[in-house]
């Protein structure tokens, strides 16, 4: 399968438009949906909207699709403000989660819908169909009727109707939450092949962090209405901007403590212990501060704690769980002040460390990414 982009970069296509969303707000009533978004979609791109449940994702993407009237701010779609343009001549394909299609038309008529809406010729529409049924590779399954079809089958038709008029833009709304967890992973590569094979936009929403690391250039976080940061999954694994980015994305270890400015960066002292970090917090000395550290980043030793080179961190711990990986394991400890740590150890390079024993972990204060801490946090985790 040909590879014409790095993994996680971006590369403008003549085929996919830009999309600019410039403070787009929407509000029902008196509650805001979405809250000053800004955000470009650069073409060609894929971009994921992740975020739980009520965070504002579909209600940003029927914006864009020109479902819902946007309340104030601005959208632009390769330059042109598209606010009074109804969804139909907005040159946008939409697959949504339930897949929606016409029960009493055959797949071939369901696919060709969207070209009759364009008065394209019969012939014409006949080629585009059997284009599109190849993509998604159902080429057998053009006389079928939907209730014929699996559920997967089902979403396939609904993305070859999407993508058959080659629109510029494709939205996709959690296109693969109602399947199977093999056919989702399944269906996760053909998305990210038929975006390369297509060339356009795409923007597509999930509240699964795998399925947004798989997919996805980059990864637009929501919560609450707003967006909390955009970027690659690199970026956003190892460079959290906010404790709620670093908590949706990956497992992490949080210790919280009160930040004081050390040298270039910060001590931070909790309950039983002080570590130093590269990283400074706003709102300068003495905030509460969580600084978060990834399963990969962390090492248990059983050495001597005098012997631990003076420049790295080293925290008295004791392991309370193992959970095997196949590949690798990981341990769950407890910190001083009781806070849960968690260390993910590779295969060939495994400690001897049993439940119930007492050990230190150890990191480099690079390592680290020092957060304001939210109390609000682990209310919406737990
Ligand atoms: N038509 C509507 N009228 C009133 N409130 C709405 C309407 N549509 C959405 N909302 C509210 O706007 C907020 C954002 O909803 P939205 O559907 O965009 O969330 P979401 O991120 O897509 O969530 P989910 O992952 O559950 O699909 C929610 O609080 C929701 O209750
Ligand atoms: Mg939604």
């Amino acid at each position: 399968m040909p590879v014409d982009r790095p993994e996680g970069g971006t590369a403008p296509t003549a085929k996919g438009a830009r999309i600019d969303l410039r403070g787009m707000t929407k509000r029902f009533g008196a509650s805001v949906a979405v809250d000053d978004c800004t955000l470009t979609v650069e073409p060609g791109e894929f971009m994921t909207f992740l975020g739980p449940s009520g965070s504002g994702k579909t209600t940003t993407l029927n914006m864009i699709a020109g479902f819902t009237d946007i309340s104030a701010g601005g959208l632009e779609i390769d330059d042109l403000p598209v606010g009074g343009i109804p969804a139909h001549k907005r040159d946008i394909g939409v697959v949504f989660q339930h897949y929606a299609l016409f029960p009493h038309m055959t797949v071939a008529q369901n696919i060709a819908f969207p070209l009759r809406q364009r008065k394209i010729p019969k012939a014409e529409r006949q080629r585009m169909v059997a284009a599109a049924l190849e993509t998604v590779q159902l080429p057998d399954h053009a006389a079928r009727y939907p209730g014929e079809l699996s559920g997967g089958q089902q979403q396939r038709v609904a993305l070859a109707r999407a993508i058959v008029f080659s629109p510029r833009v494709l939205l996709m709304d959690e296109p693969l939450g109602a399947l199977d967890r093999k056919l989702r992973e399944f269906l996760q590569l053909e998305i990210k092949r038929i975006h390369r094979e297509v060339g356009s936009t795409f923007v597509f929403v999930t509240h699964d962090q795998e399925e947004a690391l798989i997919l996805s250039d980059r990864i637009a976080v929501f919560n609450n209405a707003k967006i909390e940061q955009v970027g690659t999954a690199h970026e956003l694994y190892e460079r959290p901007a906010t404790l709620f980015v670093a908590r949706f994305l990956g497992e992490s270890t949080i210790l919280r403590g009160t930040a004081r400015p050390d040298g270039a960066g910060s001590t931070l002292v909790g309950d039983g212990f002080a570590v130093r970090t590269a990283g400074r917090v706003e709102g300068g000395e003495g905030g509460t501060a969580a600084l978060v550290v990834r399963p990969e980043r962390l090492r248990l030793t059983t050495d001597d704690p005098a012997g631990i080179p003076s420049g790295t961190n080293a925290v008295p711990v004791t392991v309370v769980e193992e959970i095997y990986l196949g590949a690798a394991r990981k341990l769950e400890v407890i910190l001083p002040g009781g806070a849960r740590g968690l260390v993910r150890e590779q295969a060939g390079a495994l400690s001897d460390l049993r439940v119930g024993d007492r050990a230190t972990l150890c990191w480099h204060p690079d390592d680290g990414v020092l957060l304001p801490d939210d109390p609000t946090i682990e209310r919406i985790f737990t």
